[in-house]
C-alpha cells in the first residue's frame, strides 16, 4: 500500500478497470481519465476552479428538458460535435458533407411536392432552391429523399415562436426520375445560438459572440446511399468564418443569386425581390456489407 502522489493517482485509477470486461469502454475511460489527469495538472487547478466546474456542470443539467438540450449546446459550442462529426462521416470522391444536426430538427415534416413552398406565412425574403442529387459517380438519384428545415427571414424556428405555430419552414421533397428537386423557402439569416443558459454564460466569459451565418438545413438521403445531415450556407453571410459551433464547411457554401420582382423558376410571379440558389447533393453508396 503506499499513498497517491500527483503522479500516481493516475495510473492507480486505470488500474481499477482491470476487471472492465469491455474492451471498447476500457479504451475510452483510460484515455478519459489520462486526458483529464493531464489537464487538472496542466491548468493546476484550484479548488474553486474544480467547484465552479462542477456547479457549471450542474446547471448544465439542470437546463436540459424535453424540448432543450444544453449539453449538446456545450458540445457544439466547444467544437466536440463537429469533431465527431468529421470523424465518423469522411466525405469521399467528392460526396456531400455534413455538420451538426442542431436542436431544431422536428422529425415527422410533411411530405411536398416539388415546387412547393415550404415557408407559407414565414417571414422572409422569398428564395428558390433547386438542383440535382447524384451517385459520387455522377449518376442522378431518383426518389432520393431532402428533409429540409430552416429558421425565418429573421433567425427564428418555428420552435421558437410564440404560441404554438406548428411547423413552418419544413418539409420532405424527393427527387424525380432525373434526380432533381426543387422547391419555394426565404432566404435564411444568422442568428444566435441560445444564450440564455449556462453555455451563453460560458461564451460571454470566452469572449466569444454566439452567431451561427445564416444557413438552411436538411438531410439527404437516398436509398443504397449513406445519408448525410448537412446545411446550405449563405455565401456572404456574416459569421461564416466564426461559426459558433463550428459547423461551417466551404463545400457546403452556396451562392443566393438575387433578382427583382418578377417570374420565378416555378413560373409563379413573386411581387418582391427574390433568390435563386442551385445546389447539386453528391451521396456516396454503402457497401452491402454495411448496408446489411
Ligand atoms: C442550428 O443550426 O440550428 C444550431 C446548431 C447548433 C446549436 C444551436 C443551433
Ligand atoms: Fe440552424
Amino acid at each position: 500500500m503506499s499513498d497517491f502522489d500527483e503522479k500516481s493517482i493516475t495510473h492507480a485509477v486505470i488500474a481499477r478497470l482491470s476487471e472492465c470486461d469491455d474492451p471498447r469502454f476500457k479504451q475510452v475511460m483510460t484515455s478519459l481519465v489520462t486526458h483529464l489527469h493531464d489537464f487538472v495538472r496542466d491548468v493546476k487547478l484550484t479548488e474553486q476552479e474544480w467547484i465552479t466546474a462542477i456547479q457549471f456542470l450542474t446547471d448544465t443539467g439542470k437546463a436540459c428538458t424535453d424540448k432543450r438540450q444544453e449539453f449538446i449546446l456545450l458540445s457544439d459550442t466547444l467544437g466536440v460535435s463537429i469533431l465527431v462529426i468529421t470523424l465518423n462521416h469522411q466525405a469521399e470522391q467528392g460526396s456531400l458533407e455534413s455538420t451538426v444536426l442542431g436542436p431544431y430538427y422536428w422529425e415527422g415534416a410533411p411530405e411536398l411536392p416539388r415546387g412547393s413552398n415550404l415557408a407559407v406565412d414565414v417571414k422572409g425574403e422569398p428564395a428558390f432552391y433547386s438542383g440535382r442529387v447524384l451517385g459520387v459517380d455522377g449518376q442522378p438519384l431518383a426518389g432520393a429523399l431532402l428533409d429540409i428545415w430552416s429558421g425565418d427571414g429573421e433567425g427564428n424556428y418555428d420552435m421558437q415562436m410564440p404560441g404554438d405555430v406548428g411547423m413552418k419552414a419544413r418539409g420532405k421533397i424527393h427527387t424525380d426520375e432525373q434526380g432533381r428537386y426543387w422547391f419555394r423557402s426565404i432566404r435564411p439569416t444568422f442568428y444566435p445560438v441560445p444564450t440564455d443558459g449556462p453555455v451563453g454564460r460560458m461564451l460571454r466569459k470566452m469572449g466569444r459572440h454566439p452567431f451561427r451565418p445564416g444557413h438552411i438545413h436538411m438531410i439527404v438521403s437516398a436509398p443504397g446511399h449513406a445519408s448525410v445531415t448537412t446545411h446550405l450556407f449563405v455565401a456572404g453571410s456574416e459569421y461564416l468564418d466564426s461559426d459558433a459551433v463550428f459547423g461551417m464547411k466551404e463545400s457546403l457554401v452556396a451562392k443566393f443569386n438575387r433578382h427583382e420582382a418578377g417570374k420565378a423558376p416555378t413560373g409563379e410571379h413573386v411581387p418582391t425581390p427574390f433568390y435563386t440558389v442551385e445546389y447539386d447533393f453528391r451521396l456516396r453508396p454503402v457497401s452491402a456489407a454495411a448496408a446489411a
